[in-house]
Formats: structure tokens, C-alpha cells, sequence
């Protein structure tokens, strides 16, 4: 069923009669109260449509709730004039589709192409909150937590930094951690230390039900079992320590306990990712301590770049050798006007690696699917297999397999 909600009466009803005469078989709610009954009653309501009528910002509130509780159920919104803000809180929120209500051509195919996305995510293998499966040979529980062999060597830690917010941190921790699981052929464990505004859990639509704020009532004395209750699985091979939902719960998290759980989840993981805030937080200098491997994040324009520089100069000051830093320029090749001597220059290092720039990755996030588990022959997928094979000793397996991809979900229709 398709679910309109419209407040303005004649317009439901213009809108409602298109949706019909396409084959929908419409809902029509005229506010909020109504339409959270109503999903509450069926919660397999595969698109809800935002009219004209609507407020846009009850559609993005809406959609950000909805990915989480309800990833199959769409979200279209029915907006004349989207400016490229509403536009991009629209594609954070995973609303599917921004189309002008005035061209009823374009609705009916936003409509379409949203509810072809839910038919594709129903059919999906059940990774995440779409009910996880034991891969074979284990015996329940979260993906990469099964017993370690005696005398397992100790994890590598991983932690992903940048001074500056927006430079890929959560984008290359989601992806890295995903093609160093390699499809559970290694135990793997990304830890949100963005404990404010931890962004992990809506890259991979997962719903933080327990996470790092629960260690806090086990600190001191945290062990395997305490641990593995916090994580919440994600596919073969990778579970996620989940930041706070609440940024107030996140200013309890101190240094020692991220200490004492990256320690503990070194033994238990082969690698341990660390995603981190964009400033050199408690938390973040903490996980600076154990860390094995600093992949530091550039982008290809002068401010980050420079901000680039004083997170490595703050590295030295801290005494992290120089040794085990991977730089690593994203959104490599944006046609920014800068040369790789510009980059150089500014950052008195050459990167390590590159990770090119590509309209799939932010299209990937709104999905909730990286693009190293959607599409790993993906220039993107590749270049993080490369930068795990290079620098951290984890090259796949086999061939990477292609799963089969799905088209980008926020669209603009014009009219
Ligand atoms: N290689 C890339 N090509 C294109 N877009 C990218 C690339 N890497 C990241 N982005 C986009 O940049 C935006 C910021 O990415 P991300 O959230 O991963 O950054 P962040 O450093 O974690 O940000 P924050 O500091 O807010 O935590 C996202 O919209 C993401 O899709
Ligand atoms: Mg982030």
C-alpha cells in the first residue's frame, strides 16, 4: 500500500486519484498522528509519499526514523521548489526522492523507482538489521565474535583520523572495516569513537540497541563476555561498537574505558577499525595510545590539507612514529585545481594512498550499503583493498566478488 500524506484535502485527493490510476493502492492521512498510527498498524508499508502540503522538515525527521526502525518503507517527497538544502538534508535522512508535484509524470516514477528500491532491499541477503544469519561453521551469536583460537596473535588496531569534520572518516572506516572482514574470512570490529554524533550506525542502517555507552557501567572490569554483549553484528566477519545515541551520554565516555575496551577487543578481533570525531577528543587521544596503524585523512583542498599537516605535526608531539601512518588523500582527482606537488607541498608528505572521488559514495551512504559490500570492484572498493593489502597486511582472499548493485536512490526529478 502506498501512503499519502497530504493536509491540504484537494490536493490529497488530485494526488491520491494519479497515484491510483497508476495502480497504487492509496492511504490518505492528513497528519502525523495519523500516519504513525497507521505504520504502527502494518509496519511493512513499503512508500510513504510527502505532499506539497506537508512540511518538508516533518519528511526528513520522518525518513531519519524511518531508515532505522523500517529500511524497507520509502520515503518520497513531493517539494516545488527543493533548494539544494533541503535537497541535502533530504539525502541525509534517506528520503529516496524529491519530486515536483507539478509534473505527475515525474511523481509517478519517482514513486516507482522508490518502491522497486524496497522490492530489491526485501530480497536482499539478511545482513544487519535485516536479521543476520550464521555463516557456516559458527554457532550463533555476533559475526566476528566466535572464540578466538589459543593463541590467536594480537589484533591490529586501526584508527581513522582527520582534524577536520567531513573528510571521509566514517565514509573509509565503514568501508575499510567491511573489506578487512572480507567476507568473514577475518574477525573484525569497527569502534564509533565519534561518541557525540557517531555517524556509524546510519552508514549501515543498524540500530544501536546497546553500544559503547553500556561499557560504562562495566568499567574496570570489562571482559570477552561483557564485551561481545555491546556489539551489534553487521555481516560475516564484522560486528560494530556503536557510539551513544544521546551526545550526553557520549561526554561520560573517558579515555581509560576506551582504553581498557580497545585493548580487550584487540585480543578478541584481527583488526580493530576506529572511526573518530573530527578534533583530538578523550576518547580519540585514547585510542592514539594503542593504535598500530593512524590512517590519516587528507582531501584534495588547502584548508583540510592543512588541518591534514597539523594532525600529523599533533602525532609527532604526541611521539606516534611516523612509520605506522598511512596518509591518505580522498576524493583523490577532484577536478580542484590542485596538482599532486600542490598536495605535497602543503602536507611536507606524499600520500600513501588515494581514494578516488565518485557520486556513488554519498548515493552508497543514503542506502546504508558501502560501497565495499555493494560493488567491491568499484573504483572506491578497490583503492580501500588496496590501501588494507598494502599497508595493512590484508590482502582478499579470492577475486572480489561483485554483488549484484542497485542505482542510486536521492534523485532530483525536474519537471
Ligand atoms: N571519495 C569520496 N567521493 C565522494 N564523496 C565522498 C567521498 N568520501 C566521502 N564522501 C562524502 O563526504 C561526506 C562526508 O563523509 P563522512 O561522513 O564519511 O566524513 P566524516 O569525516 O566522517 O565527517 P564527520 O567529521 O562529520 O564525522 C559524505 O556525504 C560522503 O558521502
Ligand atoms: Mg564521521
Amino acid at each position: 500500500m502506498t501512503v499519502l500524506y497530504e493536509p491540504w484535502p484537494a490536493t490529497a485527493a488530485e494526488l491520491a486519484a494519479l497515484l491510483g490510476q497508476a495502480g497504487h493502492a492509496v492511504r490518505t492521512v492528513a497528519d502525523l498522528v495519523e500516519l504513525t498510527a497507521l505504520l504502527a498498524a502494518d509496519p511493512a508499508e513499503p512508500l510513504v509519499v510527502f505532499g506539497p502540503g506537508a512540511a518538508p522538515a516533518d519528511a526528513v525527521t520522518f525518513a531519519a526514523e524511518q531508515r532505522m526502525r523500517r529500511p524497507g518503507t520509502g520515503v518520497v517527497l513531493l517539494s516545488a521548489d527543493a533548494g539544494a538544502g533541503l535537497l541535502r538534508e533530504a539525502l541525509r535522512a534517506g528520503i529516496r526522492e524529491v519530486a515536483d508535484p507539478g509534473d505527475p509524470q515525474a511523481v509517478l516514477e519517482a514513486c516507482g523507482r522508490s518502491l522497486e528500491v524496497s522490492r530489491q532491499l526485501a530480497a536482499a541477503p539478511p545482513y544487519g538489521p535485516h536479521g543476520p544469519h550464521s555463516p557456516p561453521g559458527t554457532h550463533g551469536g555476533p559475526y566476528g565474535a566466535q572464540p578466538a583460537p589459543d593463541a590467536r596473535p594480537p589484533g591490529r588496531i586501526v584508527t581513522v583520523l582527520a582534524t577536520k569534520g567531513g573528510c571521509g572518516k566514517t565514509t573509509v572506516a565503514t568501508n575499510l572495516a567491511v573489506t578487512l572482514a572480507d567476507g568473514g574470512r577475518r574477525r573484525v570490529l569497527l569502534v564509533d569513537l565519534d561518541v557525540e554524533f557517531g555517524d556509524v550506525a546510519i552508514a549501515l542502517q543498524l540500530t544501536p540497541e546497546r553500544g559503547l555507552a553500556d561499557a560504562i557501567a562495566m568499567a574496570d572490569r570489562l571482559d570477552e563476555t561483557g564485551l561481545r554483549s555491546l556489539l551489534t553484528p553487521y555481516r560475516p566477519g564484522l560486528d560494530t561498537l556503536l557510539a551513544p545515541v544521546r551526545p550526553t551520554e557520549g561526554e561520560q565516555i573517558g579515555g581509560p574505558l576506551v582504553g581498557e575496551v580497545l585493548r580487550l577487543a584487540r585480543d578478541m578481533f584481527d583488526y580493530v577499525v576506529v572511526d573518530t570525531p573530527p578534533h583530538f577528543s578523550d576518547p580519540a587521544l585514547a585510542a592514539l595510545d594503542v593504535t598500530d596503524h593512524f590512517l590519516v585523512l587528507a582531501a584534495p583542498d588547502v584548508l583540510t590539507l592543512k588541518n591534514t599537516r597539523i594532525a600529523l605535526e599533533t602525532l609527532d608531539l604526541l611521539g606516534h612514529l611516523a612509520d605506522r601512518r598511512i596518509v591518505t588523500l580522498n576524493r583523490s582527482g577532484s577536478p580542484v585545481g590542485l596538482t599532486p606537488q600542490d598536495v605535497e607541498r602543503v602536507l611536507r608528505v606524499p600520500p600513501h594512498a588515494h581514494i578516488p572521488s565518485s557520486a556513488d559514495v554519498p548515493i552508497s551512504l543514503n542506502r546504508g550499503v558501502p560501497l565495499a559490500a555493494a560493488d567491491p570492484a568499484h573504483a572506491v572498493s578497490r583503492a580501500i583493498a588496496d590501501l588494507a593489502a598494502r599497508h595493512l597486511d590484508a590482502a582478499p582472499a579470492g577475486p572480489p566478488r561483485r554483488e549484484r548493485g542497485r542505482r542510486g536512490l536521492l534523485r532530483r526529478v525536474r519537471g
